[in-house]
């Protein structure tokens, strides 16, 4: 493995009825809260009321800022930022999934500087300081409620980046199984394929002598495999989902990621078509993740096929590694389409028409990927493969 350092904040607060925390917890960073909630999925489940009572028993002055969207846009987090500005918010709160807790991210440091927030965005400027925030987090997928990364979608633009600072770590982070009964089944699937997700983009990296965080990997991507086809049909059972929201968290805190750098292709990729069709982040990853595998087993077919025979059991027996690696893929794209997650740029009526456009976004940066570089002709391919 490589020299790393970590670190990693984060006052992780997980379990049934935790919420109770939430009153000592915020109080500890003043008395102005801007609560920064989505389109409305926590009034329904009663997440709204519960947050609200605490706040208020704790003497807090409440502002809010509600309407947050999925893929959270810079036009947003604008006016979150102008709004602790004027209110003078003292801290942030943020109530939701992973859009809520990435635009509450870039309203908190969006908030200490004059400037056009988009400029920490796209790194033509860095914060230097960051109003501190909360999380209850309502839905497992990003671990944005345990990093310091973002994902923001410039609407006029239509660009979609992801920007990082440690400033922007949240300083408590609540997790209630209960608080994701109510995430419907699409989402769910969603969050799995995300969680999965990451766990892959981290397993793909050229750092040898790696056998504890493979370990690590392989085990808890057998934990969602196993645990995955259950919820679906259960989704108000409690131990189910704290598994997956556990997993979610543990996925990309930086635990499964010290000694190397993932991969982080796909979701380069990803970014870039949900850029142009604004479509479900996870949805656009369980098209892609396939293809980019597919695409790269030449590079490294016994890294694939040690992913196909430990964590999708496939038997190596008198087969060469390629075949191995190809069926584990093959594995792969079978479970996400059992669990109904699109499966290509077709079932959200996506056409070739904008590949073009899609390549560019993702090559802003020049060729990209840590396991393999992909160039824009990779690119096109793996995209066109996903039609
Ligand atoms: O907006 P509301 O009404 O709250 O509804 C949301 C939204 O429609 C709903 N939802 C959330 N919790 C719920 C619920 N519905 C019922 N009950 C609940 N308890 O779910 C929908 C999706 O929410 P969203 O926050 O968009 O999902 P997710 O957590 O998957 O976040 C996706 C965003 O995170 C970015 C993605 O690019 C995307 O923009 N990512 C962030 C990362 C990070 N910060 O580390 C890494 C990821 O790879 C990812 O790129
Ligand atoms: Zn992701």
């Amino acid at each position: 493995m490589n020299a790393f350092s970590f670190y990693n904040p984060v006052k992780l607060i997980f379990g049934k009825g935790q919420m109770e925390q939430l009153k000592e917890e915020i109080s500890q960073y003043g008395k102005k809260v801007l609560v920064v909630y989505g389109g409305g999925s926590i009034k329904k489940n009663g997440i709204y009321t519960q947050v609200m009572s605490a706040l208020d028993e704790a003497g807090m002055e409440i502002f809010e800022l509600a309407g947050v969207e999925p893929n959270p846009r810079l036009s947003t987090a604008k006016r979150g930022a102008d709004l602790c500005k004027k209110e003078g918010i003292e801290v942030i709160l943020a109530v939701g999934g992973g859009s809520v807790i990435d635009c509450t991210k870039l309203i908190a440091a969006a908030a200490k500087y004059d400037g056009n927030p988009w400029d920490f965005v796209t790194k033509k400027a860095f914060p230097k300081d960051a109003l501190p925030f909360g999380t209850i987090l309502t839905l497992a997928a990003t671990g944005s409620e345990m990093n310091a990364g973002s994902v923001i979608t410039n609407e006029e633009t239509q660009e979609k980046y992801g920007w990082g600072n440690p400033l922007v770590y949240p300083k408590f982070s609540i997790l209630d199984p209960v608080n994701t009964f109510s995430v419907p089944l699409d989402q769910t699937v969603y969050g799995i394929v995300d969680m999965m997700s990451h766990m892959f983009e981290q397993y793909y990296h050229n750092a040898t002598n790696t056998p504890v965080q493979d370990e690590m990997i392989e085990g808890v991507l057998r934990s969602v495999i196993e645990t995955a086809p259950k919820l679906v049909k259960d989704l108000e059972n409690y131990e189910l989902r704290e598994t997956i929201l556990f997993a979610g968290t543990i996925g990309l805190n930086g635990f499964l990621q010290m000694g190397y750098n993932g991969d982080w292709a796909s979701h380069n990729i990803e970014h870039a078509v949900s850029a142009v069709y604004d479509i479900p982040h996870a949805g656009g990853l369980a098209i892609i993740f396939p293809r980019w595998m597919r695409h790269n087993v030449k590079v490294n077919p016994e890294r694939f096929a040690k992913l196909a025979t430990k964590v999708f059991f496939v038997d190596p027996k008198g087969k060469s590694s390629e075949e191995v690696a190809y069926e584990g893929i093959d594995r792969l794209a079978d479970f996400w389409a059992s669990l109904e997650a699109p499966s290509n740029l077709a079932d959200y009526d996506i056409d070739g028409s904008k590949i073009d456009l899609m390549v560019e976004k993702a090559m802003i940066n020049g060729e990209y990927g840590n396991f393999n570089k992909l160039t824009a002709e990779d690119t096109k391919a793996i995209l066109t493969a996903c039609l």
